[in-house]
């Protein structure tokens, strides 16, 4: 089978770059491991970025985003007993929605513009470094294939084959703490997100809709979610979410999907070599406390769609001679913000890290300089940056 981009790995990042890629008049194949219901169903993601908005309605994807999605204005900061609200509105003019991953997710496989094999194994790169790259596979019928490409791209995420095709440096921070997730059939107690810094540990007060909450807990690495009961779960939210402070309440209800996930930060430099480009989690993470990897996924793609419908359609490479340096700048801000969002809100016992956190805390929210900076950061940055 011959096609212009072979796509690995069906998440957002391979979907929307098929997507971009069909309009702009370029052919794709997207190669995925799990099947199309359970790549629908991860719950992941919840916060979109207006750019992010903005690329998606651009695209013919923005309908339902636009009638079920919540736009918020901000967030709150709770910490020492108070609660402060950052108008993103007010101090930059933009706007964050709350719509999952998994409902960006489907309305991808609702346009039905990409041409997706699900539940293919053994995918491997080969000649990356000529203009004919190719990629093998077995088929979810148990046959060998081989699919070439002008260019493979790399969206299979942090454990896929691709970074490994890319002989690159790579930049790595390991935090000494999870996040303990929670989804519950409960109306959210709040109409925007809180995070909160408490000294028994962060958390955070997310949503889905009217009627499903998401929450977190910081727990230590290693945390077997077992051993954690609902009951203790909606206690320790309480608690440092600031149940009963001015009238607050926290209304807890029935959980429906209890996980732990490690925090990490890394980024792989450059994102591409020879005829592959990485594109999302397959060339960079971020812990979630920014709200940025699903953002990033969608900025990259937007770039590296604009490059290869140059470089194929055109014959033009300077995009995509550009694209790694152009991705980077926008990554490396991301990776500082969420560093930033994570050590500032997570706690680690120490108590001279603690009043830094809590002078840090006091100056966002006190000093409109130190506000407009969360706010610019956490709204994003136009892509392109
Ligand atoms: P993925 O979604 O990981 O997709 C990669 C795909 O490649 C997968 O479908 C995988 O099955 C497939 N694959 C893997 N190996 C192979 C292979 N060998 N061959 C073929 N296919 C393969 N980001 C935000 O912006 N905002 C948030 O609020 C936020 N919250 C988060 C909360 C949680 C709990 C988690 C876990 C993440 C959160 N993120 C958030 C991060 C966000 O979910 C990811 O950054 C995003 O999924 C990246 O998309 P992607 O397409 O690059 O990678
Ligand atoms: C989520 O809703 O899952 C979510 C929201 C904000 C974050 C991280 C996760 O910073």
């Amino acid at each position: 089978m011959r096609t212009q981009v072979a796509i690995i790995g069906a998440g957002p990042a391979g979907l929307l770059l098929s997507h971009l890629l069909a309009r702009g008049g370029v052919e794709s194949v997207v190669l995925e491991t799990r099947s199309q219901d359970y790549v629908a169903s991860r719950i992941r993601a919840g916060i979109l970025e207006q750019s992010s908005v903005d690329l998606l309605t651009e695209v013919g994807l923005g309908d339902r985003l636009r009638a079920e999605g919540d736009e918020h204005r901000g967030i709150y900061l709770n910490f020492a007993g108070e609660r402060h609200h950052l108008d993103f509105v007010d101090l930059t003019g933009r706007t964050v929605w709350v719509y999952g991953q998994t409902e960006v997710q489907k309305d991808l496989v609702a346009a039905g513009t990409a041409d997706v094999r699900y539940e293919v194994t053994d995918v491997a790169l080969h000649d990356v470094e000529t203009d004919r790259p190719y990629v093998t596979y077995i088929d979810s019928a148990g046959a060998t294939q081989r699919l070439d490409a002008e260019v493979i791209a790399g969206c299979d995420g942090s454990f896929g084959p691709s970074r490994q095709a890319v002989p690159a440096e790579h930049f790595e921070r390991v935090y000494p703490y999870s996040w303990l997730g929670i989804l519950a059939d409960v109306a959210p107690s709040t109409d925007e997100l809180i995070y909160a810094w408490h000294q028994n540990g962060f958390a955070l007060h997310s949503m889905r809709s009217p009627t499903v909450s998401r929450l977190y807990l910081q727990v230590p690495n290693g945390t077997d979610p077992a051993s954690w009961s609902d009951e203790r779960i909606w206690e320790e939210l309480a608690t440092r979410l600031g149940h009963g402070q001015d009238g607050w309440k926290l209304n807890p209800g029935p959980i429906t999907d209890k996980s732990v996930l490690p925090m990490r930060s890394y980024v792989q430099t450059p994102m591409r070599h020879g005829r592959v480009f990485l594109a999302g989690d397959a060339a960079h993470i971020v812990p979630p406390t920014g709200a940025k990897g699903l953002n990033l996924a969608i900025a990259d793609v937007t770039l590296l769609s604009q490059a290869l419908v140059a470089m194929l359609r055109s014959g033009d490479p300077a995009l995509a001679d550009a694209y790694s340096d152009d991705a980077l700048r926008r990554v490396w801000r991301c990776t500082h913000f969420s560093w930033w969002m994570t050590t500032m809100l997570h706690t680690s016992g120490d108590p001279f890290d603690a009043q830094l956190q809590l002078s840090q805390l006091r100056w966002v929210t006190t000093s409109s300089a130190g506000a407009t900076g969360l706010a610019e950061n956490y709204a994003g940055l136009p892509i392109g940056f």
